[in-house]
């Protein structure tokens, strides 16, 4: 048997995961300038409260960091309400999301999400050998009333995005609360909600009401998107105790780095720069929204910090487009919609040279 026959056939079917292009491989193959606008990160950057804290820290990199991150856990538990045990730590949110598919899944097991949501998801059952159940979206929306029609005794995690990544709608209070009345006991729901600091919906559910009423509820979060500390990869968990033990069981140690920790600790006493990062993205979220629907261009109207639009053109085409202008998008065929693009809202200045790049090549 060869080496390749060897790896197993779900490990051998995954095409990895393309991430945006960098900016520097860009600039660096057109020569040109670049505005990275493909990745959901913070356009105005991290908080220098946050830089000053990594600077500081940064003579003590020889040593491990604090396993579980405590001090951390401690600052995130007396800002939510929540028990320093009802919290764990991961290398970015998507750290914790293999957690949950680690300690929960077996081959025979049920993965139940929707269509068009994050990849990462759908890499994750591959690589457990489970079935992923998909539903197809309503409105560029998760369908809860289709999916809660696939629950079933197999089914251990059901996964909602919320807000979606890459359509950017939400689903609301009342549907979610009647959705999770049907959701089995054997089954993790895990609420990903790694964009929901920019959500202004008054509808938009606190999943920590279903958290405190003793529902298998994991919420994660992170620092990559909000608090601009993505290159850090720090994100976190919140679940009951029993939960977040399960996962820790099979947590890597020393997951989280001490510059991270250090990081989110300052981006936390920070909320002037969180504030200022919704606030730039709630004005440029109406900017564009107008630009948009003045151009005709069809989107999904946003609570996130991104904008799914169609182009009525392949989105490839788009993308290479786009990048011989400098600008680097997400072409959204890979995620089933041949002719949608998403594109992160930036700062004012690079709204309008986005605009004027997509009038260029539309
Ligand atoms: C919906 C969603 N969840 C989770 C993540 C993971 O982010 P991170 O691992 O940086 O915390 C992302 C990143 O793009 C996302 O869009």
């Amino acid at each position: 048997m060869s080496f390749q026959d060897s790896v197993p056939k779900n490990i051998q079917a995954i095409q990895p995961y393309k991430p945006g292009k960098p900016i520097e491989e860009v600039e660096r193959e057109l020569g040109i300038k670049a505005i990275k606008m493909a990745s959901n990160e913070n356009p105005i950057g991290p908080s220098p409260k946050a830089v000053e804290a990594v600077r500081h820290y940064l003579g003590h990199i020889e040593l491990y960091p604090d396993d579980t991150g405590f001090h951390l856990r401690q600052k995130l538990a007396a800002r939510l309400g929540v028990s320093m045990d009802e919290i764990i730590l991961g290398s970015g949110s998507s750290d914790i999301l293999a957690m949950a598919f680690h300690a929960m899944l077996t081959p025979d097991s049920e993965v139940l999400t929707s269509e068009g949501s994050f990849i990462v998801y759908y890499l994750l059952g591959q690589m457990k050998g489970c079935t992923m159940v998909r539903t197809p979206m309503r409105d560029f929306t998760f369908d809860l009333e289709a999916m809660a029609g696939r629950l079933n005794s197999r089914t251990r995690i059901v996964l909602i995005a919320n807000p979606n990544n890459p359509t950017g709608t939400i689903v609301r209070r009342k549907e979610l609360s009647e959705f999770l009345k049907k959701v089995p006991e054997h089954a993790l729901i895990i609420l990903d909600e790694a964009y929901f600091e920019f959500v202004g919906d008054p509808e938009y559910p606190d999943s920590f009401e279903y958290f405190r009423e003793g529902k298998n509820i994991l919420t994660i979060r992170t620092f990559s998107k909000a608090y601009g500390l993505a290159g850090l990869r720090i994100g976190y968990g919140i679940a009951r105790t029993d939960i977040i033990d399960t996962l820790q069981k099979v947590r890597l140690a020393f997951n989280t780095g001490s510059l991270g920790q250090v990081a989110a600790m300052a981006a936390l006493d920070d909320q002037e720069h969180v504030r200022r990062t919704v606030e730039n993205n709630r004005r440029e979220t109406e900017f564009l929204s107008k630009e948009l629907a003045d151009r005709g261009v069809r989107f999904a109207p946003t609570c996130s910090n991104f904008i799914f639009m169609d182009l009525g053109k392949p989105s490839k085409d788009v993308d290479a487009a786009m990048l011989r202008q400098g600008i680097i998008i997400r072409p959204m065929a890979g995620w089933g919609f041949p002719t949608m693009i998403r594109v992160s809202i930036g700062t004012h200045e690079q709204n309008e040279k986005f605009l004027k790049a997509l009038d260029a090549v539309r």
